[in-house]
């Protein structure tokens, strides 16, 4: 893990100054940028426009569960109560913190390379808002329901008027909530309320349970970032596909 400039002069080490690195060290942090910015500018504006989020069995993940608030004649977009739940799951994921400190804040933006202005004081993610970070335990309590949710409604993309077909959008919408699964299941917090606070495995029936658990989510969590991103884009390309079909501009492909 990269140091930032106070630490490694504590540790002794020197960064390289932003233009020494003769690599290509700064395609991650860029590509971090683009995707993220990309997808959370897409995100608002479908949260916003508020229409084209079903199609016949079909409803976009963006806008699940279907929560319809009125304040006078006015209708809130269910998108935009439903968004911030994983925005701060993503947000407080620790993949991600690591991700988005690079690219948006050159915190540093790589191993080895100074920040551009370097900050007076080190605190880390010791104090506000940072300490909001924390949080990401409850974000991810929160994240298991909306799976739960999430493969309630790909069980339903099944159900066409009462006869149980699939189209392109049902397998989609599967996939979707299998790689989201991945992602949310992959996640530190998880891995440590499996396997974490024992002193013993061995010791209980349960505890030898817990240690098989744990092994199996440690497996996954080494791909946690790939999670993160497969699910960033099929969860942005399933809205995408639904909107498609919905606004009549493709017409969903039909197996069965
Ligand atoms: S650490 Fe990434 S979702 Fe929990």
């Amino acid at each position: 893990m990269a140091l930032n400039t106070a630490q490694s002069k504590e540790a002794g080490r020197v960064p390289l100054p932003i233009n020494s690195r003769k690599d290509t060290w700064w395609i991650k942090p860029l590509l971090v940028f683009l995707g993220l910015s990309t997808f959370g500018i897409y995100a608002t504006w479908r949260a916003f426009e508020n229409r084209y989020y079903s199609w016949g069995p079909y409803l976009s993940p963006f806008y699940s569960p279907f929560l319809v608030i009125h304040i006078g004649h006015f209708a809130i977009s269910p998108a935009l109560l439903i968004l911030p739940f994983p925005l701060i799951f993503r947000m407080t994921c620790y993949y991600y913190r690591g991700a988005y400190y690079r690219a948006f804040f050159w915190d540093p933006p790589a191993c080895a390379v100074e920040e551009p202005a370097a900050r007076k004081q080190y605190t880390g993610e010791s104090r506000f808002p940072f300490t909001i970070q924390n949080l990401h335990r409850f974000a991810f309590y929160i994240a298991v329901i909306f799976i739960a949710i999430l493969a309630a409604d790909a069980i339903i993309a099944f159900d066409f008027n009462g006869h149980f077909g699939m189209g392109l959008g049902t397998l989609i919408m599967v996939v979707n909530v299998l790689l989201l699964s991945f992602y949310t299941f992959s996640c530190h917090s998880f891995r440590h309320l499996i396997g974490g606070a024992l002193n013993c495995y061995s010791c209980s029936r349960s505890g030898k349970t817990r240690f098989r658990i744990w092994q199996r989510i440690s497996l996954a969590n080494e791909r946690h970032m790939l999670f993160a991103w497969l699910s960033l884009f099929t969860v942005g390309f399933t809205d995408l596909y639904i909107r498609l079909v919905s606004a009549g501009i493709i017409h969903d492909v039909r197996f069965f």
